[in-house]
């Protein structure tokens, strides 16, 4: 167990809090505030608890450079906006100087500032010793609650533990409830959708998924290079042809070890990646050469929302088609409508399943939707984010 906030005493105190306020933006205005939300629970705690709070976050990768575009300053505004209270947001492109020391050191109890993004300065993602020591000195205690960076080793994810005691916020100790129990202690049966583009991507936490799951589902761009693999010809689909290999060696353990490994068993292909393009549906061993797959067909649907529906527990991470076009939208929104309905713990690894579930207003209906893209898919290849090792133990 990992100590978190509740853990410390906060009279007196100033966190200093690592937040993921890597938010989508149009010119100043946040398109998603999804992560800004879902760190108001530490944030209120901490107010309630009369610590002084400096945030801390990254936003885009503006590699150690200040660049206005990547600002934090809308993010201080909408803080401001959820909290009730002023959130004071000192613009520094140094991230850290004496005018940031002096306000940090100023703040009372339940006083709340934001510093500009850590990014500005190069030695952040170097996780560079003076860095984190800089960083460190803005406060007591370091509140790790940044999910979604929890598997970079940066100045302010990590470096700044070597300095000060580390605890978690409850975003973190939310996540690692719900995807830990999902993957290492599941009601059964267990089942994970994978989907998306690259299997080489994807190998690693299939891999780790085989040894854990009853039934694993592969739909999305990276079926076809499955279906290349088993001597099907896949037209103009998409081809990872890097994975090629390991995808026949995926299908060898999956029967090696007893996993029920469903395949789209039909596509929805399309002369062009065009939302208008002219389309049909085919088997598998069927698609045309001048075709692309862009979703699964009506009878995969069936035979993927009938096993799901015998699941207990469901890690869903990938898309099933183009789900951003709606022609080829229904394959995605239909494995998120069976999840919406069963009754089984149903877990979505952020990223793209995350925005589909999102477009299709189904986000209240699962039980987590992670915070964390590339960060919930390490924590799903069973490897121990930095992020997260350095919290300290209870
Ligand atoms: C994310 O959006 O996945 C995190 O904020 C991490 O961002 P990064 O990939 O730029 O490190």
């Amino acid at each position: 167990m990992k100590k978190t906030i509740k853990d410390v005493n906060w009279t007196g105190k100033t966190a200093v809090m690592r937040c993921d306020f890597n938010v989508p933006l149009d010119g100043d205005k946040i398109t998603d505030d999804t992560r800004i939300i879902a760190s108001l629970p530490s944030i209120e705690y901490l107010i309630e608890n009369g610590a002084a709070i400096v945030l801390m976050s990254h936003l885009g990768r503006p590699k150690g450079e200040a660049k206005p575009e990547f600002s934090l300053a809308p993010v201080a505004k909408r803080l401001s906006e959820c909290l009730g209270k002023e959130v004071k947001f000192v613009a520094c492109d140094e991230v850290v100087n004496d005018e940031v020391r002096s306000a940090a050191k100023a703040l009372k109890g339940g006083e709340v500032m934001l510093i500009e993004n850590v990014r500005y300065r190069a030695e952040e993602e170097k996780n560079d010793s003076a860095f984190s020591k800089e960083l460190s000195e803005l406060g007591d205690i370091f509140v790790q609650d940044a999910f979604g960076t929890s598997h970079r080793a940066h100045a302010s994810t990590t470096g700044i533990a070597d300095y000060i005691p580390a605890v978690s916020g409850f975003l973190i100790e939310k996540e690692l409830k719900f995807l830990g129990e999902a993957v290492n202690n599941p009601k059964r049966p267990f089942a994970a959708v994978m989907g998306g583009a690259k299997v080489k991507d994807k190998i690693p936490v299939i891999t780790n998924l085989l040894d854990k799951v009853d039934i694993l589902i592969i739909g999305g761009g990276m079926a076809y290079t499955f279906f290349k693999s088993q001597g099907y010809s896949i037209g103009n689909s998409l081809l990872d042809e890097e994975g090629l290999e390991l995808a026949g060696d995926i299908l060898k353990l999956a029967e090696e070890k007893g996993v029920k490994f469903m395949l789209p068993v039909d596509v929805v292909a399309a002369d062009e990646f065009a939302n208008d393009s002219p389309h049909d549906v085919y088997p598998v061993d069927s698609i045309p050469d001048n075709r692309m797959g862009l979703d699964i067909g009506p009878k995969t649907i069936e035979l993927f929302t009938e096993a799901l529906k015998s699941a207990k527990t469901i890690v869903w991470n990938g898309p099933m088609g183009v789900f951003e076009m709606d022609t080829f939208a229904v394959g995605t929104k239909a494995i998120a409508e069976c999840l919406a309905e069963c009754d089984a713990t149903t877990v979505i690894g952020g990223g793209d399943s995350a925005a589909a579930v999102t477009k299709f207003g189904l986000a209240d209906k699962m039980t987590h939707i992670s915070t964390g893209g590339g960060a919930s898919l390490e924590f799903l290849e069973g490897i121990e984010l930095p992020g997260i090792s350095v919290i300290e133990d209870k």
